[in-house]
């Protein structure tokens, strides 16, 4: 199932053994706790600490207001003992989950990894989510803690509560006194001893839950446990080249798993300062911290790349960016230009990497020795084995050669895999066969081992690097009255790569209007916030349907793209049985 090689190009993938090989040897460089224990923020944070690095930078956080503060190792480590010791006290339980709705703030990172320590969940929630998509994460994940800010607290959560049985303690990082049904963060904090026992989590305890969505049925929680942080020290090293002492920005909100893997783990794991920025996406802005801080590994994604590549490079002029050494993108596909413009601005290609929230981390990128292959993402990691296959509806998977069109699928075996969708076994159970982890995703690879994205094999879409299914939109406007039908779609647009665009149909006695149509689009986005909003609403008679009466988003999309049906029947021939 390799693909093919040629003889003068190196194999694509490596044997059984030898990936066993990279894991442990990549297991044996931990820290390491006694007993056999494993805990992802022990490996973070403390392992500097113990080592005499308490003093390093661990975070430098530049607040949307101009402030800039530095946050030591040793500081992050007492600081995260104290959360720690505050979750214990509050009575929280191992495996339990501890939910935060924030903007990019150092709390953030401190519940991230006082919640590791004390052996609880972590399980981060997009700040631009609307009440809704916070409502059905909070109660799925049975969250008994979240720590919010007081403003995200009444908009999109207060009105909640009632409805949230399990959810014991709302903990707000910007006020100084409790309030009704909340308390303050700090507060707690200052209360607590900054000294801690050594974590007693085990390698394949619960640590982290990542909400992501397929096509049918509300959002996934893919479950993550402690060994994960083997593969996000390694993948970090090798995908993205972070050495200790570097500094790194990786521009991805902690709401979705890149800023966890990418945003917290890998970077300290590796001994390096992250460079957190609060403020939303902006060109001159990013120029100016990338020179400033002297950032020298920098990950961000295609959409942010599309909009500097709109302001145009004379905005890079003036600024020393010569600190950077290596450049990485993930999250939508990176077209050649994008690759491109990087070596004329930068002096060097965005390496494209590609990995999903079930896979924990990155599994294929371009990286070391190999050159950089523009519209590539690259070959599989060492200790990854990637392959193009068709599923079949009875019998084994059918390997494809070089250039075929398949699914991409990765052999079970690394130690970020997701162990779980959280009360859902038969939704994790559909996303393996013979051995392998089957991604969704539609790829070739080429003969000389690269891979090549294609597009989904389901109805999801990417929408500003954010995975978004049809279902949480086309339910949140199935509330309004006026709706019958709901269809939702990806629609390219040149810099989100997708934006959200749903058909409706209406029920009798309503007729379509402009001003139903900004009333439907207004319904949606206060329910679901601006991340996950349809921005285009197209009155439809009726919704194209299957026999059994599954809507048929694919010829929306279709019809809308003024696709020839050919390409849609190429594209459903490929499509896998419904996941979810
Ligand atoms: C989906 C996974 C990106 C990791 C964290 C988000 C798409 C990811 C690439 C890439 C083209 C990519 C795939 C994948 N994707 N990386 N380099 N080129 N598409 O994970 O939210 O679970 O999304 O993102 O479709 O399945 P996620």
């Amino acid at each position: 199932m390799t693909g093919g090689s040629t003889d003068n190009s190196p194999r694509p993938n490596e044997t059984a053994h030898e990936q066993t090989n990279v894991w442990k040897a990549a297991r044996a460089e931990l820290a390491g706790l006694p007993d056999g224990n494993m805990n992802i923020a022990w490996e973070a944070v403390d392992r500097h600490t113990h080592s005499g690095q308490g003093d390093a930078v661990a975070l430098i956080w530049l607040g949307k207001n101009g402030e800039r503060r530095e946050i030591r190792y040793g500081e992050l480590a007492r600081l995260s003992d104290q959360f720690a010791n505050a979750l214990e006290r509050l009575g929280i339980g191992k495996g339990e989950r501890v939910c935060a709705l924030t903007g990019r703030i150092p709390e953030l990172f401190v519940t991230a990894l006082g919640t590791l320590k004390a052996g609880a969940v972590f399980c981060p929630l997009f700040s631009a989510f609307g009440p809704e998509p916070i409502k059905v994460r909070l109660a799925k994940s049975q969250a008994r803690v979240l720590v919010t800010t007081a403003t995200l607290y009444e908009r999109k959560v207060r009105s909640l509560r009632e409805d949230l049985p399990d959810l014991r303690q709302v903990l707000l990082t910007d006020v100084t006194e409790a309030g009704p049904g909340t308390g303050s963060f700090h507060d707690l904090l200052a209360a607590e001893s900054d000294r801690r026992a050594l974590p007693k989590t085990r390698p394949d305890d619960m640590a982290l839950l990542h909400f992501t969505s397929g096509t049918t049925g509300t959002p996934k929680g893919a479950i993550h446990v402690h060994e994960a942080v083997i593969a996000h020290r390694l993948t970090g090293r090798l995908a993205l080249d972070l050495r200790p002492g570097d500094i790194y920005w990786c521009t991805a909100d902690p709401g979705w798993v890149t800023g966890v893997s990418y945003g917290i783990i890998a970077p300290l794991t590796n001994g390096v300062t992250l460079v957190v920025d609060e403020a939303e996406f902006d060109a001159r802005r990013w120029y100016r911290i990338l020179a400033q801080e002297r950032v020298n590994i920098w990950y961000t994604a295609p959409t942010a790349i599309r909009m500097l590549m709109k302001i145009g490079s004379e905005a890079a002029r003036g600024h020393d960016l010569s600190a950077l050494r290596f450049m990485a993108s993930v999250g939508e596909p990176l077209n050649p230009e994008g690759v491109l413009w990087g070596q004329t601005v930068f002096g060097q290609p965005f390496h494209d990497t590609w990995w999903q929230t079930e896979t924990g981390a990155i599994m294929i990128a371009n990286h070391g020795a190999h050159p950089v292959r523009p519209g590539s993402m690259g070959r599989p990691l060492p200790g990854i084995e990637a392959a193009i296959v068709r599923r079949r509806s009875d019998g084994p998977l059918e390997p494809l050669g070089p250039d075929e069109i398949g699914e991409l699928v990765l052999r079970v075996g690394w130690p970020s895999l997701f162990r779980g969708y959280l009360n859902d076994a038969a939704r994790y159970q559909a996303c393996f066969a013979d051995g392998w982890y089957l991604s969704g995703d539609l790829a070739t690879q080429d003969t000389d081992g690269y891979f090549w994205f294609l597009g989904r094999s389901d109805d999801v879409i990417k929408t500003s690097g954010h995975l978004i299914g049809p279902f949480e939109v086309e339910s949140a406007l199935l509330e309004h009255p006026a709706v019958a039908e709901v269809g939702m779609i990806g629609k390219p647009d040149p810099f989100a790569g997708d934006i959200i665009k749903v058909f409706v149909a209406l029920k009798s006695g309503y007729t379509a209007s402009d001003a139903l149509r900004k009333e439907l689009l207004g319904f949606a986005r206060t329910r679901l916030g601006p991340a996950v909003a349809p921005r285009e609403l197209e009155f439809v008679a009726d919704l194209p349907k299957t026999r059994s009466g599954k809507i048929m988003r694919r010829l929306l999309r279709a019809r809308e793209l003024g696709l020839p049906l050919g390409d849609l029947s190429t594209l459903e021939g490929q499509q896998s049985p419904d996941n979810d």
